[in-house]
Order: C-alpha cells, then structure tokens, then sequence
C-alpha cells in the first residue's frame, strides 16, 4: 500500500477501525473513518480492500458538519470530532445522502447538539424524520439553493437524485472549490493515503462501485455531471475511499464515458412526478424499485424541476413512462402534460399513480387518453388516498415490475430461445423438489413456488434457495427476514401449484382460498404441506439472474410421516 498523504494528517486507531482527521482546504477538515476490515457492503458486492465513511467539518462564520460516519465509529468519531469542534457551537448537519453508512451517528449528533439545523433533500429530510425520534430543525435544499456560512465559504446544491439514492444532494463550496459528494464518484478502499496520487491503484474499486451503485442509473448521473457542470472543481470529497484532486478530470470523464453508454444501450422507463406534493416521491421511488427488479432502467424526473424540452425526449426515447398525477393545485404543469401526451407513442407501457386527490379523479381520463395514443396500460391507476405504507410501497413495486417484465419481454423470448445447446439440456436434468415459500412482514405478504432449494448446511441447519431478481417475494427476502419453506406432498400438490403459479395482480392477496395458519415467525404454513421450516435469511448472494438466499432453519415439522416430497424433473435449464 502506499504510505502517506502529502497533507499531515493524525490517526486514531482502535483495533481495525482507525480515524484519520486533515485539512483539506482552508478552515475545512476530513475525519476519515477507516474500516480496514469491512469485507462485505449491504447486499452489492464484496469488498477486497475494505472502506472509509468521510465525514467532514467546515468553519466559517458558521460550521457545518457534512455526513456522519457508520454507527460503529461512534467511539472514535466523537472522541476526534470533540478535539476539532465543540458541537455546541455547529450550526448545520448538511446530509447528502441517508444511508445509515453516512447518517448512522446522526441520531447522536442531535442529541448532542440540538441546535443543529438538519440541511437536505426532502427525501432525505423525510426520511431522517421517520429515523430520528426527536423534533429537528430541517431545512430542504435542491438545486440552486445555497447557504453561506460566511468567510469566503458559500455552498451550493446540487440535486442528484438515484445517485444511487433518491435523496441525494452535492454540496459545493465556491470558496475552495470543493465539492461533497458522499456515495457519488466514491470507492471501497481503505487506506491512509488521503488522496488519489496513484489511479491505477484505485480505478479497478472505482469502477466496480460505479457498475453496482451507479450504473443503474446511468441517466441520472449524466443530469448530474450536467448539473456539476458551472461549477469549477479543485476537489472531490467522497464519503468512500480515497479524496480525489490529482485527477479529478479524469474520474468524471470515466462517470460520463461509462453512463453515456449504458444510457445509449439501455431501454428505461421515465417517471414523472411532483416532488413538492403529498407523497409522490415516496410512491416514484418505489415504482423505481420495482422497475430495478426487473434490471430496467430508470429515469426519475420531478416535474417541478425539469424543463419542457427535457420531458419531451426522455418521453420520445423511453420505453415506458409512469406518470404520477399533478395535483389541481399545479396548474401551470398543463402545458407538460400535454407535452407528455404529444410525444408518447403505441410503442410504449404507461402507468399512472395519483396521491392525495379528490372526487373528481382525472386519473382516469387521462388514461383513456394514453390508451387511445396506443399505449399499452402496464397496471390499473394507483390511488393512494392516504399516507403511504410499507403495503402501498409492495403494491407500487410490484405493479412497475409488471411494467418492467413487458418492455423486457423480446430480450427474455430471446434468452429462451437461445438456450438450446446441450449444456442446457444437461444442466435441465438437475432434478430438485417442489416447494412453496411464504413470507409476512408487517402487512405485507408474499409467497412463490420454489423448485430451485438445497440444504446447504447440517450445523447449523442451513438452507439455500435460488430466487429470480423480479419475483415480488424478493424484497422481502433480505438479511434477518422470515419466511416458511412449505414442503410439497408427490401426488398432493397440483392444486397448490396451480394456484401459486397464477399471475397475481400488484397488491394482490397471494392467500384467498388457500388454507393457512401462522409460524411462529408470523409466516403463514400452508396446511396442505407435507411439511415446513421455519427459517431466517442470513446471506444474500448475487448469482447471475437470481440472488440465492442462504437462511438458517429454526423450527420445521412433518404433518405426514410417509409422505413423500414432490420432485421436479426437467428437459432443459431454460425454465423452472
Ligand atoms: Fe455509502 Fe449509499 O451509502
């Protein structure tokens, strides 16, 4: 590894965890977490090198704190941020982004320093409200906003949103030309050298960061590279990894190279909506879930903050639109609908979604209207009333993950068809057992027929299961959920099958008219199961088209000692 920084800097170290705090800039510090260790990140990718959170602290006539650090630190975090600041004395916690990586001692930052007034996004503002069970002050930012904490150090905003998530924001400081960007053109490498003095050393994890978390949204980076662009950068202070100022052209001429084109390659639907009203970003962004189930593209556009001209080719170039209903109060939005309407086209899947509204319900004519373009209706209209729910947040994605299956259906016809060789012939003559998982979180459930399960451990009880990334099930098969593996009887198990293979409608009630009882984890047991376990889900790994769910089995029962388990014989890999 390289050793040291051009820039003095001190550590704190407490076991593989250590703290590196420098100056950056003028009156503007870095407090590197360094977590050595880290060798996963939430569900993504491995880590080879390790990551840094970054937090950092700007005086002027006022200090701002930008991020925190992942809860971990909490120790030597404060115990290095005491010695820079005294916290009573910090006027604003600005939060690009809410991850709990960069927000997890946020909670903490408040309690220790109530003044603080909070500065981001509203997504992010909303979502630190749920978080953080004590008032703040809030102030919400976009772009175009600026707050200046005097001596030279006026900072800017930068929306930049699905970077990689809804709620994130850059801060610019014109006075030292610096530019914070958390997740943005960050990296998983931990190391001590504050800098990026050696590129090759790094563009192998900054280029596996972008593919994870920014690729995705290629368009969206490219809004933001635009954004970025009146702006004139001395540096780029992420919250992983590495600061960049040697080459800071060249890793946003990567950014822009590599999103143009995924933007050029890819199919995307756009989805259009009101930010300022009810709660129509928290339903877009999981229509945008739903749709990155599906490996499709999104391109998330707040009506209020896009001009005609952009609307008007991202509705000519998508391949499906989503388009949440301007309320009556947003007039002056008349002349981009009928933008929208004039550019759509019989080639495209439209859903629409309206939050809050009256009796009157435009939604529906404005449906008709897309219908009579040639559009073809991805789901029913989504009408939320009231304030929305975990279960609205299912129904949204599962209803845009019917909207992604169908602008992928030729690409699907086509791998099928494309799998005829003998390999997959052979690989077809793996046989399995027929199963059906069943889950409940909250209000919301799920269930699917499972063939593709494996006991994969015997101490402890281990289980593997393969699920297909756009199965509705999916979300709720994440680290620390349950489910129930029912068990299928040989000769017993047409009816079950039958039903559980029907295409439910988004929301839809997976259970009518199938018998059922609860696990002690809350997951419903199929009384017609030969058998069942009950089971957490400890590991996630991405496995090509699928995410294999490792869970540890808890509890299980045989309801019929002689049964036998349904096998599941196939002719070739193409299918289930
Ligand atoms: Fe580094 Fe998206 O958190």
């Amino acid at each position: 590894m390289v050793a040291l920084t051009d820039v003095p800097s001190k550590n704190l170290v407490q076991g593989r965890l250590s703290v590196q705090v420098a100056e950056i800039a003028a009156d503007s510090t870095v407090l590197r977490c360094l977590d050595w260790d880290r060798d996963r990140f939430d569900i993504e990718f491995e880590l080879r090198n390790g990551t840094t959170y970054n937090s950092f602290l700007l005086k002027g006539k006022k200090t701002a704190l930008i991020d925190t650090a992942h809860a971990k630190f909490k120790d030597l975090y404060f115990r290095e941020l005491r010695q820079q600041v005294d916290l009573r004395q910090v006027d604003y916690l600005i939060v690009n982004h809410t991850e709990p990586d960069h927000s997890g001692l946020i909670a903490d930052v408040l309690a220790l320093a109530p003044q603080i007034t909070v500065v981001g996004s509203k997504v992010a503002i909303q979502f630190l409200q749920n978080q953080i069970h004590r008032p703040f002050a809030a102030q919400v930012v976009k772009s175009g906003d600026r707050l200046d904490l005097g001596l030279g150090h006026e900072l800017a905003f930068i929306s930049a949103p699905n970077l990689h998530w809804p709620d994130t924001i850059l801060t610019y400081d014109s006075g030292t030309e610096v530019l914070y960007t958390c997740d943005v053109f960050g990296l998983h490498y931990c190391d001590d050298t504050l800098y990026d003095e050696i590129p090759a050393l790094l563009e192998a994890d900054f280029q596996l960061y972008y593919d994870c978390l920014m690729g995705p949204n290629a368009r969206s980076v490219l809004a933001a590279l635009k954004r970025m662009e009146p702006f004139e950068l001395n540096q780029i202070a992420t919250g992983h990894g590495p600061l960049l100022r040697h080459h800071v052209a060249d890793w946003t001429g990567r950014y822009r190279i590599w999103s143009e084109t995924q933007a050029q390659a890819e199919s995307f639907v756009a989805i259009f909506y009101v930010g300022e009203y009810g709660f129509s970003d928290r339903i877009a962004h999981a229509l945008g879930q739903g749709l990155l189930k599906t490996a499709t593209a999104v391109e998330l556009v707040d009506l209020l903050d896009t001009d005609i001209a952009t609307v008007r080719e991202l509705v000519t170039s998508a391949a499906g639109l989503i388009l949440g209903m301007p309320p009556q109060s947003a007039r002056d939005l008349g002349p981009i609908l009928s933008t929208i309407l004039a550019a759509a086209h019989p080639k495209q899947a439209i859903g629409l979604f309206e939050t809050g509204g009256g009796q009157d319900e435009p939604i529906f004519p404005l449906r008709n209207r897309f219908q009579e373009l040639g559009l073809k209706p991805a789901f029913e209209p989504i009408l939320i009333k009231a304030a929305p729910t975990e279960t609205t947040d299912k129904l949204c994605e599962e209803a845009s993950t019917d909207l992604g299956q169908w602008v992928n259906r030729d690409l699907s016809q086509k791998q099928t068809q494309s799998h005829d060789s003998g390999l997959d012939q052979a690989l077809g003559r793996l046989s399995t057992g027929l199963y059906i998982l069943t889950a409940r979180k909250g209000d919301v459930s799920s269930a699917m027929l499972a063939s593709w399960v494996i006991q994969a451990s015997i101490e402890p009880p281990g289980v593997a299961i393969a699920v297909a990334k756009d199965r509705a099930i999916e979300s709720l098969l994440h680290g620390g959920d349950t489910f129930v593996l029912n068990v299928l009887e040989e000769g017993h198990y047409q009816r079950l099958m039958k039903h559980f293979l029907k295409r439910f409608p988004p929301g839809g009630d997976r259970f009518e008219g199938i018998a059922t009882y609860a696990a002690a984890n809350g997951s419903p047991i199929l009384a017609e199961a030969l058998a069942y376990l009950e089971c957490t889900v400890t590991h996630r790994l991405e496995a090509g088209d699928h995410w294999v769910i490792y869970c540890t089995a808890r509890a299980g029962r045989v309801a019929k000692p002689d049964g036998l388990t349904a096998v599941h014989h196939r002719k070739a890999s193409n299918h289930y």
